[in-house]
């Protein structure tokens, strides 16, 4: 009999760690491995963020502070949000959490119960069924691909839900796919979530990231009755390049809020007092917007450039999402399975990728622009190479 709790059992192991393991061997016997694997921008965090944070530690701000989060910090959210998402949160509503990655846990652990079911768009971000399966819950898969731009339906919605659908979970900008739901797309998904009763737990840590004419959009924003539906999930991570700070946030509705800050209180407390002092920074220091939008031109660019040697590519088809820094192209002409291709790619063209089964779908692979130009070039060339030798391969047989 095993000695770990069942619920450590219905975890699956993460298979982004295997390629990983496999990348960081290779780089020791000296191979230069042309790396698209990134989850994380590859720009430093903004010097007036590491400054402030420096700040508050020589005023001494190392001790334990409030759970939910700084009185300050929770006031510039809830007034970040009420200005640019027009989502009308009380400071009260909001949570300051260790990461995007943490208010979803914490939200999920207050919502769930054993047999409840959780609507999941696929491909998704790799932690939503894993902590749905540490709540207990059942995930409820609702297929996307190319034909749909990778997007669910309203229509599709209304029928994956049963009696036991609590649910609902969003994110766009989408990793893996980098797709953004628009106005419309969204309106009509928050009038069955009001018309079902649901819940929507909208992961919105890409929103800053958004290229060509596209605008994010909060699903909470269509009116009152969505608004009191929808539990926001963000962050600092991706769009200030502080991945490393652990520093995210969750709003709603009060009652959920408060469960989720009791849960952080009887597991990791606050966030590290002199961390929020950076996030501070970032929401408050003017030179910030520009410092971003800089970066935002840069992943603009990036993009295009991937977007554009991949399409030329013979085998491979790829949308060209408008968000976050991920493209996700199907492989399937390869006739290998997305972990096969990935090693392959590895070991013979050193070009490091994520698996899509990692996200949901065997027929993709993850491609990340947060890194430099060169790598781009390099990293796509080697695909190239890879694809003309599966294609040459298949026709053969
Ligand atoms: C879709 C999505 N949500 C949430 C997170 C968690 O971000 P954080 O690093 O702030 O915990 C990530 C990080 O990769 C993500 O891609």
């Amino acid at each position: 009999m095993s000695r770990l709790a069942r619920r450590v059992s219905a975890l699956t192991p993460s298979l982004t760690l295997a390629i990983a393991a496999r990348t960081k061997a290779l780089k020791a016997e000296g191979i230069n491995i042309h790396g698209l694997s990134a989850g994380e921008p590859d720009f430093d965090t903004p010097a007036v963020i590491t400054a402030a944070a420096h700040a508050a530690l020589a005023r001494g701000e190392t001790k334990y502070g409030p759970v939910s989060g700084q009185p300050l910090l929770r006031r510039l959210i809830a007034d970040k949000l009420a200005k640019e998402n027009g989502l009308p949160f009380t400071p009260e509503q909001i949570l300051v959490t260790n990461g995007g990655k943490q208010s979803l846990y914490n939200a999920i652990m207050a919502l769930i119960e054993p047999g409840d079911e959780v609507l999941i768009p696929a491909p998704y971000w790799l932690s939503y069924p894993e902590m749905v399966a540490l709540a207990g819950g059942t995930s409820v898969f609702l297929p996307t691909d190319e034909a749909s731009d990778f997007k669910i339906s309203a229509a599709q919605l209304e029928a994956a839900i049963t009696p036991r659908t609590r649910l609902l979970i969003l994110n766009s900008p989408s990793n893996p796919t980098g797709m953004i739901y628009n106005r419309s797309e969204l309106q009509a998904l928050a009038e069955v979530v009001v018309r079902r009763d649901l819940l929507v737990i909208s992961d919105e840590i890409y929103e800053k990231l958004v290229y060509d004419r596209a605008e994010h959009v909060s699903i909470g924003s269509f009116g009152p009755e969505i608004f009191q539906r929808t539990i926001i999930s963000g962050g600092f991570s991706k769009a200030y390049a502080m991945t490393g700070w652990r520093l995210g946030y969750l709003a709603g509705p009060s009652d959920i809020v408060e469960a989720a800050s009791n849960i952080q209180g009887h597991s990791t407390s606050n966030v590290a007092v002199f961390a929020q002092a950076g996030a501070i920074a970032a929401l408050q220091e003017p030179s910030i917007p520009e410092t971003v939008e800089a970066m935002v031109r840069v992943f603009a660019e990036r993009r295009l450039r991937m977007f554009s040697a991949l399409s030329a590519i013979d085998g491979i088809q790829c949308c060209c999402s408008q968000g976050a820094f991920y493209l996700f192209p199907n492989i399937s002409a390869s006739g290998l399975d997305s972990t096969t291709f990935c090693e392959q790619l590895l070991d013979q063209f050193h070009v490091a990728a994520v698996a899509g089964v990692a996200f949901g779908s065997d027929s993709h692979i993850r491609l990340s622009y947060a890194t430099d130009n060169e790598t781009i070039d390099q990293g796509i060339a080697g695909i190239k190479r890879f694809m003309a030798t599966r294609l040459t391969y298949a026709s053969l047989r």
